[in-house]
Parts: structure tokens; sequence; C-alpha cells
């Protein structure tokens, strides 16, 4: 399918381009997986896990930071609420690289609810730009809003609206949207990805009634053709378990979306590029199962992708694994990658 005319104008001005993400996953968009990510696509942001400024103020800063330049355009992600805490670590993102700075108000789980942080605090839309407005004034970057369409109790149109326009006048321009509401009582984080019904007319209503704000659609998305669909009323999609466990899906985005070329041929091509990055990390005492375990998808769908997956899960653990596990597992890859896109 050809390039769609972008409608991403608002994010010229705005950093870089949200087009097409990968959503900020925790213990899955590591700096592993997102430098394989980058290696299939130049053009997709990517997102770090989310970070919580407790973390960063209190903790191990220069650790939770850390990623290769070549992950850029890269944005941080923020768990939390206080004003001078927000401000402090959307300074640190800044002197550390990073292309935006967001704040997670979507994340549902008991473990941040009590620390004020995630999807809690769309019940506090007034906390949320006082932490957006500190963060605004303490850096350059593009600050952004990841959020739900509500939470349970303040589930209306009227409440989202009023959140959008608390956040947006704080100073907030881009808004990325998981379209379901968080229910904060009763369900998993992990149910909470999936029971709540999906409401992409509400994403859409909301570009329609701000149009001024770049508004980045999130949630269940799969597919091109799905992404199509979407950027017809937003001005970019973020997929996340999709991106995750099918990640050679990254390696048509630049074509699909920016009409640029695939920056890369094959998965196997893919993996050969990363056994610098994988050694280097080895060397500086990093086990092989905790990069190992992001290239899993890799070969989702190919003939031995089952036989590659088992390969890894059977040896990477062993003491003084190193890269000759992946090279055996990429044996048993059987048929040769084909030369075009199409299967993507
Ligand atoms: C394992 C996992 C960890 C996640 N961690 C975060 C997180 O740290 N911050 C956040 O905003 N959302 C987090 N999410 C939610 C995703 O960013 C995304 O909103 C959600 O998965 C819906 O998109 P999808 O259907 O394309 O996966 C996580 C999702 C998964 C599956």
């Amino acid at each position: 399918m050809p390039a769609t005319p972008t409608l991403d104008a608002a994010s010229k001005a705005n950093g870089p381009s949200r087009r097409f993400s990968v959503a900020p996953m925790m213990d899955w968009t590591t700096p592993h997986f997102r430098y394989l990510a980058r290696l299939l696509s130049r053009r997709t942001l990517l997102y770090t896990e989310m970070v919580t400024t407790g973390a960063l103020i209190h903790g191990d800063t220069e650790r939770f930071l850390r990623h290769d330049p070549s992950e850029y355009p890269l944005a941080l992600q923020l768990g939390g609420s206080d004003p001078a805490e927000l401000a402090h670590c959307a300074r640190l993102a800044e002197q550390f690289g990073f292309d935006e700075v967001n704040l997670n108000v979507g994340c549902p789980s008991d473990r941040v609810q009590n620390n004020m942080i995630g999807a809690c605090l769309m019940g506090h839309p007034e906390k949320v730009a006082e932490g957006v407005a500190a963060m605004i004034a303490a850096t350059d970057l593009p600050v952004t809003v990841k959020h739900r369409i509500g939470i349970d109790g303040r589930e209306s149109w009227e409440e989202l609206c009023e959140f959008i326009e608390k956040v947006s006048a704080a100073g907030c321009k881009t808004f990325i949207v998981h379209a379901r509401i968080a229910i904060l009582e009763g369900l998993s984080p992990k149910e909470n990805r999936d029971i709540p019904p999906l409401k992409y007319d509400w994403v859409y209503r909301l570009k329609q009634e701000f149009p001024h704000l770049e508004i980045i659609i999130n949630g269940g998305i799969k597919t091109f053709d799905e992404c199509h669909e979407h950027l017809r009323h937003t001005d970019g999609v973020m997929l996340g378990r999709e991106a995750y466990h099918n990640p050679w899906l990254l390696a048509g985005v630049d074509t699909e979306f920016f009409g640029e070329p695939a920056p890369i041929a094959s998965r196997q091509e893919a993996l050969r590029a990363m056994f610098p990055f994988i050694q280097s990390e080895l060397d500086r005492g990093v086990y092989l199962t905790h990069i190992s375990r992001h290239l899993m998808g890799l070969f989702h769908g190919m003939p031995g992708g089952r036989q590659f997956r088992r390969h890894i899960s059977e040896n990477a653990h062993k003491p003084g694994s190193g890269l000759e596990v992946i090279e055996a597992a990429l044996a048993k890859v059987r048929e040769p990658e084909p030369a075009t896109m199409a299967e993507v």
C-alpha cells in the first residue's frame, strides 16, 4: 500500500515524528529490544520503559537512563506526579540526549496508584496539568502525555475533554491515547490491556474537537492496514504488543509510512548486525538471556522460528553462554529470507 499523506504537521514543530511509534512497555522496551527495533526502522519513534521519578532521583540514574545513541529518536517515559520531581527528571532527559519526555497517565497497577502515578492521575487533571507545566518550564524537549480515555468512576466524554483541556492549557500539545478506560478496582494491569472495550471513535472525536493538538492512537493495533485507517483520523499510531511479539513488522515502517527505503533486507541480517552490540553487552557482564529474550519474536511465523526460540530458551541461561548460542539458533531457521517486504 502506498504511503498516505502525512497528518503529522504538528509533530514537525514539536520534536520527532510520532506518525509511527512503539509503546513504552516495562521489562520489554529495554535498551536491548530498542537496539533491535532501531535496526529494523530508522523512523519509528521508540519509548523507554516507564521510570519513576523516585527511582531516577534516588536510584542509579545512569543505569535507568542508559541507552545507545543509535536508538534515537527516543522518548523517556516518566512515572510520577510531584511537579518539582518531574521538572528535575525532565531536565535529566534533556541532559541525557532524549528527544521527548512523556508522562505516564495510563498505567493501572496498584503499586503505582499508591504513589499517584499512572492512570489514577486521570482523576486529578489539575495535578497532571501542574506536573506538565513544571516539566515544560524545565526543558526544551517536547513534553507529551500518554493516557486512557477514562478510569472507573470517570468515564464520561465530558470528563475526558476536561482532562485534555486542562492538560493542554498547561502547554501539552501531544496526547497519546490508549483507546480504552482503565478499571483501577478489580482488574490486573494485564486484564486492563484487554478487557475494557476499545473505543477508537472516542480518539477520532478528540482529534475533531481539538484539531490543534497532536493526537496519537494506541491499543490493539496489529496491521499496517489498521494503521492506515487510524491515520485517516489521527496524527499517529502507537503499537505495543504486536511490535514486540512480531518485531519484523517494523522493517516495513519506513517504506510504508515515510516513503523511505527499508533499512535492512532480512531478519538474519538484522540479528547479525546486533552481534557487536550483544558482544559488548556480554563483555560488560550482562547475561545473554537478558538480551536474547527480546529477540525471540524476530522469526515469528517463519519456518524454523519455533526451533530458533527453543534453542535460545534451552541454552541462553547456561553459565558462560555467548554469541555461539545465537549462531546455533540462527542455523535452525531453515528458509532463506525473502527479498521483498511483501509478507509484512
Ligand atoms: C508488558 C507491558 C508493559 C507495559 N508497560 C507500560 C509502561 O511502562 N508505560 C505505559 O505507558 N504503558 C505500558 N504498557 C501499555 C502499553 O504502552 C500500551 O498502551 C498497551 O499495551 C496497549 O497497546 P497495544 O495493544 O498495542 O499493546 C505496557 C504494556 C505491556 C504489554
